[in-house]
């Protein structure tokens, strides 16, 4: 089968595409057929060896942690999934990923694919979307009535928890660049702009999920209430905040019920899955190399 694979860590140009044996399910496993997976930013960060101490990888490694696609293979004790089921599922950061036409996956991180978005499409799913939950309901316990601030609204998390917030019955301003504007507008959001100069008042929680500097988390901090929370994907958050606002950074994990109360969502049209570009396995070190270079955003899914 093909596979996307790199035999060292480095640039983007270590990624190659190589035929490689067909895995096999192990027990409590299934192999499944991919449709799609997509590109997260920790792709390329482990790639370039960053992670090495964090997610040690055995090379050479094939890239991939967002999976769609239909089970092909079923391993010993696997009961939840027969042939033929489409799925969905984050997987570890640390094995085989899905840059391949067929991926080995423990049963434990899968649910059931939409079935109203294209298949290959539900793969800008589970990652973004897991995190936009677990940072919204988990670390900041949003509550229906309460005022938030999504920072990096227009991308592929920031999407997700917009909507998941405002569906929540939570009041949302959301930053965002003017490519993303009118769809997080769209979403329900209140949008002034893609920085922070244009909003005004304090938050009960303030999410944050674009890449800024240690000083910007600062001036998010100050957007904070009184007792109030600083969610993060990415730079920490300042701690020992004077007024009692709480730091607390995502790290998000795989999550079948929460992964299929998305499903869910989407399948009821309440929950928007943003396709940002599709590309083939040949195109993904231009993906990373996009990515290197500052000027991907949002969820490019490589389709199979
Ligand atoms: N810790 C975890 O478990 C975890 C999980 C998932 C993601 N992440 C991280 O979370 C971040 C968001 O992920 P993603 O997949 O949503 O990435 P993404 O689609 O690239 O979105 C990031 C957004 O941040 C905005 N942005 C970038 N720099 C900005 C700045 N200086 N000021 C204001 N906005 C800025 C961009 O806005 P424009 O589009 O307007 O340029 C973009 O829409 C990434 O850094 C990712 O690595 C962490």
């Amino acid at each position: 089968m093909k596979a996307v694979r790199f035999h060292q860590y480095g640039d983007a140009d270590a990624l190659r595409v190589e035929d490689v044996e067909r895995p096999t399910p192990g027990t409590g496993q299934v192999v499944v057929q991919v449709a799609g997976t997509s590109f997260n930013p920790v792709d390329a960060t482990i790639r370039a060896g960053y992670l090495e101490q964090v997610f040690p990888v055995t090379l050479p490694f094939t890239p991939g942690i967002d999976l769609a696609g239909t089970v092909a293979a079923l391993g010993e004790g696997v009961t939840r999934f027969e042939l033929g089921d489409r799925v969905v599922g984050l997987l570890p950061m640390t094995t085989d990923g899905a840059s391949a036409e067929y991926v080995a996956a423990p049963t434990e991180v899968l649910a059931a694919a939409p079935t109203t978005v294209p298949l290959a499409d539900t793969a800008a799913l589970p990652v973004t979307g897991l995190t936009a939950w677990q940072a919204l309901f988990e670390h900041a316990d949003v509550q229906p009535g309460q005022r938030i601030l999504v920072h990096g609204g227009g991308g592929a998390v920031g999407g997700y928890a917009v909507q998941l917030a405002v569906q929540a019955g939570v009041t949302v301003v959301a930053t965002a660049g003017p490519r993303n504007t009118d769809r997080v507008r769209g979403y329900g959001a209140e949008v002034p702009g893609r920085g922070i100069d244009g909003v005004t008042g304090q938050f009960d929680a303030v999410l944050n999920f674009a890449p800024v500097p240690p000083e910007d988390m600062a001036a998010l901090a100050d957007l904070v209430r009184d007792g109030g929370v600083l969610v993060t994907t990415t730079t920490p958050g300042p701690q020992d905040n004077p007024r009692g606002v709480r730091s607390s950074s995502v790290f998000v994990r795989p999550d079948t019920e929460q992964l299929a109360a998305l499903v869910d969502r989407v399948d009821a049209g309440r929950l928007h899955v943003h396709v940002a570009d599709r590309v083939g396995l040949d195109d993904l070190s231009a993906v990373h190399a996009r990515n290197d270079a500052g000027t991907l955003t949002g969820r490019t899914v490589i389709t199979l």
